[in-house]
């Protein structure tokens, strides 16, 4: 095609995707195409500009490796991810929230009632709830729970840390229920050091991000739910550099100097450093939607 100006220039695109293509492939591309095409004309970027794009992107090339994608991160504090966890959101479930580059697998298993304190410093939680479907039956799911120490930093940011520091397996009992103890996580800022952080920098953007304890769960049958969740009262809160907070994931650390009231089923429940928290918090699970 010759024939090429600013306008032609999408539709020369739109005609190049032969029959063979997926037809989802097909209908992604175009609609990038389509939404960058427009982005350009709109804002009339300039060479210097669209350079400045490509270097960031070269930069997030080379910081990345198999400990740290930057190419993550940018989908993160762009709104990306969360967007793409909400638009695939399912009616009636708990909320998804991201995942985060901090996740390992094989942590230990805890058992109901467990404890993730041990040696650490901060104030004590007791954290409890049931796993349910929306349909309101009580799942015995599996649960894995990790969240930074007192520091603000993850068991693998840290080499002070035990290996799987406060992360762990759980099984919830036949009733749905789970029970552990653990400590109040600290807020912490994503990585800055690289293209991210200058992005962030030169928009006025924190890098902090609101205290959270992140949770995947799942059962057969049902859509393994990745998600995290926020004390109320956390400052940072409202500036999430991820975008990762939903009201329905916000609970309230409640006080209490009193062990009598814990369950009895709590192992350190005679020890358990007072005053603590407690946060009891229901997380239900959606069928895995038919193919
Ligand atoms: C986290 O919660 O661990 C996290 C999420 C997104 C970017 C960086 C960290
Ligand atoms: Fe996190």
């Amino acid at each position: 095609m010759r024939n090429i100006d600013q306008i032609s220039i999408t539709d020369a695109f739109l005609g190049y995707c032969g029959p063979e293509t997926d037809p989802r492939l097909k209908t992604i591309l175009e609609r990038l195409v389509v939404h960058l095409h427009g982005f350009i004309r709109e804002t009339k970027l300039t060479h210097a500009e669209w350079r400045r794009a490509l270097e960031l992107l070269t930069a997030a090339g080379k910081i990345t490796d198999h400990e740290r994608n930057e190419f993550v991160l940018f989908s993160d504090v762009l709104g990306v991810s969360s967007l793409v966890d909400m638009v695939n959101s399912l009616p009636g479930a708990t909320p998804a929230s991201v995942l985060g580059p901090f996740h390992i697998l094989g942590a230990p298993e805890i058992p109901f009632g467990g404890d993730f304190i041990r040696d650490n410093q901060g104030e004590a939680v007791v954290f409890s709830g049931t796993v349910r479907s929306v349909s309101g039956e009580p799942l015995a799911a599996s649960m894995e729970i990790w969240q930074t120490a007192d520091n603000g930093l993850y068991s693998n940011q840290d080499a002070s840390q035990r290996d799987y520091n406060l992360r762990g397996r759980l099984a919830c009992r036949d009733d749905g229920r789970y029970l552990f103890s653990t400590i109040r996580p600290a807020p912490y800022t994503v990585p800055d050091d690289g293209p991210v952080g200058e992005l962030l920098r030169s928009t006025g953007r924190t890098p902090w991000r609101p205290s959270h304890i992140h949770f995947i769960i799942s059962a057969p049958g049902f859509r393994t739910l990745v998600t995290e969740i926020f004390p109320s009262d956390d400052p940072y809160i409202e500036v999430d550099a991820v975008f990762g907070v939903r009201t329905a994931l916000c609970v309230n650390y409640e006080s209490s100097e009193s062990r009598q009231e814990l369950p009895a089923e709590l192992q350190i429940r005679d020890t358990l450093p007072t005053p603590y928290s407690r946060v009891e918090f229901d997380f239900v699970l959606a069928p895995e939607p038919k193919e």
